[in-house]
């Protein structure tokens, strides 16, 4: 996973905006240009480059996964699990998430805190997931 540069806009948008992703937000050229410049677009490349997944987030902590998209055609190979303990770490983390994707979410070990609606008006869970310290923490207080 790396942190995606200008020349790699236009591949991520071509995969924001595949008929199968759902659309959440609005997400733009420039925007995406703009959130590079503050290191939160990583992608999952290949050695050609050739992007298989995306996540829009703040990699230190808080950790927050803003957004998560693997390409559709290779959806189900592990690319999601594998991008999203690659960016968390052993943090905590928290993400909106779209509700038919909760068991993809709840085998990373994450929970619904809240339900909130998106730009669009689709409802989303709040998940997070909680490091063993924290639940420690939480227990002792
Ligand atoms: C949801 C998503 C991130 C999962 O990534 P992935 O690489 O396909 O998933 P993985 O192979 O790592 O899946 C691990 C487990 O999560 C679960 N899972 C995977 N995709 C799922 C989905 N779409 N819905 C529910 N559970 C899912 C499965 O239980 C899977 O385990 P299994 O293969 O043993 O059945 C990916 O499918 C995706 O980007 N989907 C598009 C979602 C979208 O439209 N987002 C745009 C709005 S933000």
């Amino acid at each position: 996973m790396i942190r995606a540069r200008p020349h790699h806009v236009s591949d991520i948008m071509n995969i924001l905006r595949h008929p199968n992703i759902i659309k959440r937000g609005f997400y733009r050229p420039n925007w995406l240009r703009k959130n590079m410049d503050n290191h939160e677009v990583w992608i999952l490349v290949n050695k050609n480059e050739e992007i298989f997944g995306i996540i829009i987030g703040i990699r230190e902590p808080p950790v927050r996964i803003k957004k998560l998209v693997i390409r559709p055609d290779v959806q189900h190979m592990r690319l999601g699990t594998r991008m999203v303990k690659e960016f968390i770490r052993d943090y905590e983390a928290t993400a909106p998430i779209l509700p038919n994707t909760l068991p993809f979410w709840e085998k990373l070990g994450f929970k619904i805190v809240r339900q909130t609606m998106s730009l669009k008006g689709n409802p989303l869970f709040e998940v997070r997931k909680f490091n063993d310290n924290s639940q420690l923490d939480e227990f002792c207080r």
